[in-house]
């Protein structure tokens, strides 16, 4: 066979699918397994959204869409961004696409050359590091430290930007360690954006899953007119991972051009999932705030009993649904606990390791289960390593 373009070789997978396929063979040769490895809440889609989607489907709202995404739902982001990031953008500044992760992919093919240089948390999640590989940019990850509650330190994005730089990435609240940057953190690094030219892809998905912290856009200076591309989406916070929605707002010349960029790969966003997202965002809250409740009476539980387990050690993570335990102690690398564990104690968690070499010495448990599956997880890890 001919050789595929060179991209092909470089683009790299998730961890989080490797290791269900794992989990997924044991449950095969009739191993039960706990599954801590997926990143999609446990809870089912809220019945008010699901009726939207129907009906508009009943009313054959099943056609092609305009490619930017149906103008109601651009008005309820508009109405969001507004609420919640605290400036009005244009409807020329919205995209909705099918899911967040489209987001990340066209924002990258949009605004990175070959040899520019891509600033990133790692560990963070696989897709940034795998497509600035795919477009053969230069890979700078920037390790986020325990001592600094794995918080990304403005001072360290600043030691790394050069001529070359032309995106920084940012995810707060963050995958896999679920912490969040204070305002500081986030007005210094759209400081030295600004101040340096580079744009920022601010992946803000789990924008409303905060426990103690409270939220910071990127967004902050500039407004999204200039250089701030927010990334976010219905999947984690409106339990819709499988219905594929999400959106960015950036400046209007840059959504104009990835409009087109979605045009060629997509021509839309699915049209009944849009009008189930204008559900989501202006239907009631309550869903997403007993989710959250839950969410906070879990992370409880498993921070506690992952620090009872002898060398391991946890911090609080203070959103999202992710806890990332130190195992370094052990003397077992990230993969060697993964593996032992789901083959000992019939628990699938993720090395840390797959989220970039920054997440050696971690594991990553999405506590998107029930605090008895919690429990019982604990305990069966305690006893495979007694
Ligand atoms: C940080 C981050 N960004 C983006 C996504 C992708 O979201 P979506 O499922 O809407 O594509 C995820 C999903 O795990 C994520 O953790």
């Amino acid at each position: 066979m001919k050789e595929m373009a060179k991209g092909m070789y470089s683009i790299l997978g998730e961890g989080a699918f490797e290791y269900l396929a794992k989990a997924q063979a044991q449950e095969r040769k009739g191993e039960e397994v706990l599954h801590f490895e997926i990143g999609q809440p446990d809870f089912p889609t809220p019945q008010h959204i699901k009726d939207s989607a129907f009906e508009s489907i009943r009313n054959n709202f099943t056609g092609y869409v305009a490619a930017t995404g149906i103008l109601d739902l651009k008005h309820a982001i508009q109405d969001e961004i507004e609420q919640t990031r605290g400036f009005r953008p244009t409807e020329k500044q919205v995209l909705i696409l099918p899911g967040a992760k489209p987001g990340i992919f066209f924002t990258m093919l949009g605004l990175v050359n070959p040899g520019d240089e891509v600033i990133y948390p790692d560990p963070g999640f696989p897709t940034y590091g795998s497509v600035v590989q795919y477009l053969d940019a230069g890979d700078v990850p920037v390790q986020l430290k325990e001592e600094n509650e794995f918080r990304l330190n403005p001072d360290d994005i600043e030691e790394r930007i050069t001529e070359k730089t032309k995106l920084i990435i940012l995810n707060s609240p963050q995958n896999p360690t679920g912490s969040v940057m204070t305002k500081a953190e986030i007005e210094s690094v759209a400081e030295l954006a600004e101040q340096n030219n580079i744009f920022i892809l601010s992946d803000e998905i789990y924008s409303k899953m905060l426990y103690e912290a409270s939220f910071h856009s990127a967004s902050v200076r500039d407004e999204s007119k200039e250089r701030t591309i927010i990334l976010d989406g219905f999947s984690k916070s409106y339990a819709m991972t499988g219905w594929r929605l999400g959106y960015v707002v950036g400046p209007e010349e840059v959504i104009e051009r990835m409009g087109t960029l979605m045009i060629n790969a997509l021509s839309c966003t699915t049209s009944f999932v849009q009008k189930a997202g204008i559900t989501a965002l202006k239907g009631t809250q309550e869903p997403l705030k007993m989710m959250m409740e839950a969410f906070l009476e879990r992370r409880n539980a498993i921070v506690k009993g992952l620090n009872s387990i002898p060398n391991f050690s946890c911090l609080s993570p203070q959103g999202a649904f992710y806890t990332f335990p130190n195992i370094k102690k052990t003397g077992m690398t990230s993969r060697e606990m993964a593996n032992h564990i789901l083959y000992n104690a019939g628990v699938c968690c993720l090395p840390g390791s797959s989220f970039g070499k920054g997440g050696e010495g971690y594991l990553r448990f999405s506590y998107a289960t029930s605090v008895d599956t919690i429990n019982q997880a604990i305990k069966q890890i305690k006893e495979s390593l007694q």
